[in-house]
């Protein structure tokens, strides 16, 4: 779809007002920190104060943070407030969090919080914002999934359906606003060196062999993709060939997941949770 197109960066990222949620996490700093040296005005969300405070300090003339809990409705409203007083054109939904282990050792209230972080409160941030985003010539929504958005894996069960959930949103949300001016756009990274992942995954994707990418290259591809005007963006060849594979032949995926499992199983013994 080429309409969205080159108008989008008539004044390149300049001309762009950017909320980033999870931007004290690894792949939205990176991002944030990419976008403002751009020259792009960067309002970034996340819980830690500090780390935000540090990168807003290191850009003060393009990048103004704002804390929020976005599972909180008075935090996600003190958010968009401040997203229309930066005037805001681009809202990149970054914001996320994991839970390692397998599906029998959750209890109702980790599923409630993966659940609420990583869909409700992205939902509703992207409701809440949307009225605003209408009125720009041009804006776009863009939401961080994951490989896990489009393959059932053994380990990520609520993590898996968050973010199988996220693709629905992007893709309907993407076609319901095909006749406004509002682009969408779904981006899934693979693994990511980052705190969302434990040492005991690092050591399981070593085990396996599967790569990990920085978060910096992570947010240089977003930031690619963005330029280039496409609507989604899987990272990773294999992870391509995979979820292809999945899509069209799941059966052969269940067997080579099969072989995989008492690898998955040895790393996740216990139950781990990274918030
Ligand atoms: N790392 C990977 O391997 C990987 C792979 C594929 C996709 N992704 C996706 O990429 C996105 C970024 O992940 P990451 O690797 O950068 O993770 P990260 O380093 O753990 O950062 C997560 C970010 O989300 C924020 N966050 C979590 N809970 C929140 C809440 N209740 N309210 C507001 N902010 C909250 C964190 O804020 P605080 O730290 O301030 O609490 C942090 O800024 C996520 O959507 C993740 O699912 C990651």
């Amino acid at each position: 779809m080429r309409w969205f197109g080159k108008r989008v960066f008539l004044g390149g990222w300049a001309a762009q007002r950017v909320l980033i949620t999870g931007a004290s996490g690894g792949i939205g700093h990176a991002l944030a920190e990419a976008l403002a040296k751009r020259g792009a005005q960067v309002l970034i969300s996340g819980r830690n104060q500090e780390v935000l405070s540090a990168l807003a300090n290191r850009y003060p003339d393009h990048v103004v943070a704002v804390s929020a809990d976005l599972t909180n409705a008075e935090d996600r409203s003190r958010l968009v407030n401040a997203a229309r007083m930066a005037e805001c054109n681009m809202l990149i939904n970054a914001a996320g969090s994991n839970q390692q282990g397998f599906f029998d050792t959750a209890s109702d209230h980790d599923i409630e919080q993966l659940i609420a972080i990583n869909l409700t409160a992205t939902l509703q941030l992207t409701r809440a914002l949307l009225p605003q985003l209408m009125t720009y010539p041009r804006a776009m929504i863009i939401t961080l999934g994951s490989t896990f958005g489009q393959l059932g894996y053994p380990g990520q069960v609520t993590y898996c359906a968050t973010k199988f959930a996220l693709r629905g949103f992007s893709q309907a949300l993407r076609r319901e606003l095909a006749d406004t001016r509002v682009r969408v756009m779904y981006i899934a990274p693979r693994a990511t060196r980052t705190a969302m992942n434990s040492p005991q995954t690092e050591a399981l994707n070593a085990a396996l062999g599967n790569a990990v990418d920085a978060p910096d290259a992570v947010a240089l591809a977003i930031v690619d993709a963005v330029e280039q005007q496409r609507e989604e963006l899987q990272i990773g060849l294999p992870e391509r060939f995979f979820t292809r594979l999945n899509t069209l032949w799941p059966s052969a995926v269940d067997r080579a997941l099969l072989r995989q499992l008492p690898v998955i199983r040895r790393f996740m013994t216990s139950k781990e949770s990274v918030s």
